[in-house]
């Protein structure tokens, strides 16, 4: 604690630094990284660094205004929260209308402040004010030391005499001087999410945006890198990852501008939503969340992983269950008999937990299809005449906890829901119904339905108290937005977001611990939002071993392991050693028909599970490093380092079916600790296969990272597991 305050204080005497004359300089600082902030003498607050710290702090006042060439027209190009209307050219951070009228905002320094917000965090807050109008806003920058990530958001405010209405209201606004600036971005769709494209942005903007809803990132996340002066690279280079924490419309917008800066907006989308904010109140935006780096994208993710783990997913740094999952076992085909059948299957597989999926509920409109019963939450009388709680005993009786699949956002239009409460129900007037996957969404901008929300949940929990995981599925886009009820039509889909959030707050202060998958008909809905109160992710339906090497390794930019729920499933062609390999890279989980596995899959899978117990930590809690990308080579290849450097897991996978495509040289491993020496061991070795691998030579660190070792990949291994142990 005392080195931690001494820490402190030395920074705060960073922050009053004043190094030209009448400027003051607000260094935001973590480890390794700075976002300088110069206030000039007329208070116009622009930002004149981001990336790395400088070892003298008082050389910020040195950096160049714009970062370099040439005129900057405004001034305030690199504004640190550039308002539309007065002197501003470039795309605005934000944009009001004033209750008198005036469609202008100015924005001048008031003061700045800097306080500890937790062990190794420091939050600095700028105020900033309006010269000629009682409008505000703050800007919030919390800086994570060890993880070096930094999370900003903005506060609102006026005390105008009427209503002002806000057109746009970022979370953040950057501006990076730099030679060339390269953006990564991912899009999809269902079962193929998280394609990457890597572009160079040259001037104008590019945006990247959702106007969804609900699964706001099912076309597109709100992630990115940008690298820097050259494409992003794994190990080197100069590279940014972003990601705005907000589960709905989102645009990110990237402009290089006249002096080929770029000059970068993250936050809500403006579309559709003109926000009335009224005088008195305070409008919050959701955090834009971002880490430098100047050793590659690697880096970067391994910055966002250690500060998720730690400081935003529910139990991030504590256990999770597998599960044995019957989605794609039996879809909405099944009864008591066959379910009690399952438990124990999963019990002699050896999982955690049973999850029962769709299908469970609805008697007016039974739910034997996905057209009907979404809202009407009791268990059908056919399938399940003695209810969730009997089977909850029936699965405990098996040895297995008992898991349960809602989608307690949507409503069937053939349901009892719908019938009794077509106003809780978001579609427009005089507009022909339009269905994805034959449903609708709920109004959650509407207190009533949030409580019906919550009860859902609630309900099932507190008459089976001991159910031990929620699927929270969400297969719906909002069409017809609109509300019954909501007097702010263009509050809409702000308001469908701080909703839900306001439910699952609730149910997190009620069940701190439960767990809890975020899930969205595939992998529509990830983000730093959301994860606030979710303990795991579905990454996609797409289960295909092959096709997951890519998907992961994309997620894996941005989001941990231990968050990320992986199911062997029957999809694809590879064998169930390469789909067991490819799940164990996160929280592993099945969705197959046990009593189908012949004696082979199935002893293969019990040790599988046995070797899960005894590494997950490593690849949950560990580093991970992307060593081989299925992108430019044959093979993928990964691996995960305990802290202590003392354990690791490595996975490498035949992505390419080319002639003689394999490992063909040694893969250069990564994190280990040069001076220790490991042994390097097989794992998920197939019933009856042997180990290409010798066990018995002890290799250093520095050979393994400088040399390297052949996992020897190839047609007839197509996915290797290696554990590497230090050899004492
Ligand atoms: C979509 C999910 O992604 C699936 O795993 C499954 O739960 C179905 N919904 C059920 O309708």
């Amino acid at each position: 604690m005392q080195r931690f305050l001494v820490a402190f204080f030395s920074l705060v005497s960073v922050l009053t630094a004043q190094g030209a004359p009448g400027d003051t300089h607000i260094a935001i600082e973590t480890r390794k990284t700075a976002l300088v902030i110069r206030v000039d003498k007329e208070q116009n607050p622009t930002i004149v660094h981001f990336g790395q710290r400088l070892s003298r702090p008082d050389e910020y006042a040195q950096i160049p205004g714009n970062g370099k060439r040439g005129e900057d027209y405004t001034g305030i190009y690199n504004s640190v929260y550039t308002p539309a209307g007065s002197r501003n050219l470039l795309e605005p951070a934000i944009q009001v209308t004033h209750a008198d009228g005036n469609p202008s905002l100015d924005l001048r320094y008031v003061r700045h402040e800097s306080k500890p917000a937790g062990e190794g965090v420091v939050l600095t807050t700028v105020y900033l004010k309006d010269p000629q109008y009682p409008f505000e806003v703050t800007l919030y920058y919390k800086a994570y030391q060890n993880e070096d990530v930094i999370e900003q958001w903005s506060t609102i405010r006026h005390t105008e005499k009427k209503n002002v209405t806000l057109h746009k209201y970022a979370s953040a606004n950057l501006y990076i001087p730099a030679q060339n600036y390269y953006l990564t971005h991912f899009h999809g769709d269902w079962a193929n999410e998280m394609n990457p494209t890597e572009e160079p942005l040259t001037e104008g903007i590019k945006v990247l945006d959702s106007k969804l809803g609900t699964r706001a990132d099912l076309f597109q996340p709100p992630s990115f890198l940008v690298a820097l002066n050259q494409p992003a690279q794994e190990d080197q280079g100069e590279v940014m990852a972003g990601t705005l924490a907000w589960s709905g419309n989102y645009q990110i917008a990237f402009e290089v501008d006249p002096l080929h800066n770029l000059r970068m907006t993250a936050g809500i989308n403006p579309y559709a939503s003109a926000y009335t904010l009224a005088p008195g109140k305070e409008f919050v935006t959701p955090a834009f969340l971002f880490t430098y780096s100047n050793t590659g994208k690697g880096t970067a993710s391994r910055s966002l992983h250690r500060w998720a783990r730690k400081f935003r997913i529910p139990q991030g740094q504590g256990d999770r269950l597998t599960l044995l999952n019957n989605w794609e076992a039996t879809f909405f085909d099944f009864n008591e008999e066959k379910l009690t059948g399952l438990f124990k299957d999963g019990k002699k597989l050896g999982v955690d937990l049973f999850l029962l999926d769709d299908g469970w509920f609805g008697n007016k409109y039974p739910r034997n299809n996905d057209k009907t019963a979404l809202g009407d939450w009791q268990e059908n009388v056919n399938k399940l005449p003695h209810g969730l709680g009997y089977l909850v005993k029936e699965a405990e009786n098996a040895g297995i906890k008992f898991g349960i699949w809602l989608e307690p956002e949507m409503v069937s239009p053939k349901s009892e829901l719908y019938e009794k409460h077509t106003d809780w129900v978001l579609k427009l007037p005089n507009r022909q119904e339009y269905y994805y996957r034959n449903q609708l969404v709920l109004d959650l901008t509407n207190p009533k339905v949030q409580d019906f929300v919550y009860g859902v949940v609630d309900n099932v929990m507190t008459k089976n108290p001991t159910i031990g995981y929620i699927k929270w599925d969400c297969n719906a886009v909002i069409y017809n937005a609109f509300s019954a009820t909501n007097p702010n039509p263009s509050h809409l889909y702000v308001e469908y977001v701080q909703g839900l959030y306001k439910v699952v707050e609730r149910l997190r202060a009620k069940y701190p611990t439960l767990p809890m998958m975020l899930c969205s008909g595939g992998g529509g809905r990830v983000d730093y939002g959301a994860l606030r109160y979710f303990t795991e992710f579905w990454p996609s339906d797409n289960t295909d071993g092959l096709e997951r090497v890519f998907i992961q390794w994309n997620y894996s930019y941005f989001y941990p392991s231990i968050a990320t729920c992986n199911h062997v499933t029957d999809w694809g062609k590879q064998p169930i050693k390469f789909r067991t390999d490819v799940a164990m890279m996160g929280k592993m989980g099945y969705d197959i028909v046990v009593s189908k596995l012949d004696e082979k899959e199935l002893q293969f899978s019990q040790e599988a599970l046995k070797t899960y117990e005894r590494i997950k930590n490593v690849i949950w809690q560990g580093d991970m490093f992307r060593l081989a990308s299925p992108y430019t080579g044959d093979v993928a290849s990964l691996m995960y380092v305990n802290e202590a450097r003392d354990r690791a897991v490595w996975f490498t996978y035949l992505t390419k079916n080319r002639y003689k495509a394999g490992s063909v040289a040694p893969i250069r491993l990564q994190g280990l600790d040069p001076a220790k020496n490991y042994t390097v061991r097989e794992l998920n070795v197939y019933p009856g296969a042997r180990s290409a691998i010798n066990n018995t030579t002890a290799y250093s660190g520095n050979y393994l990272m400088t040399v390297g070792f052949n996992p020897n990949v190839d047609a007839r291994r197509t996915s290797v597991v290696l554990e590497l142990t230090e050899a004492k």
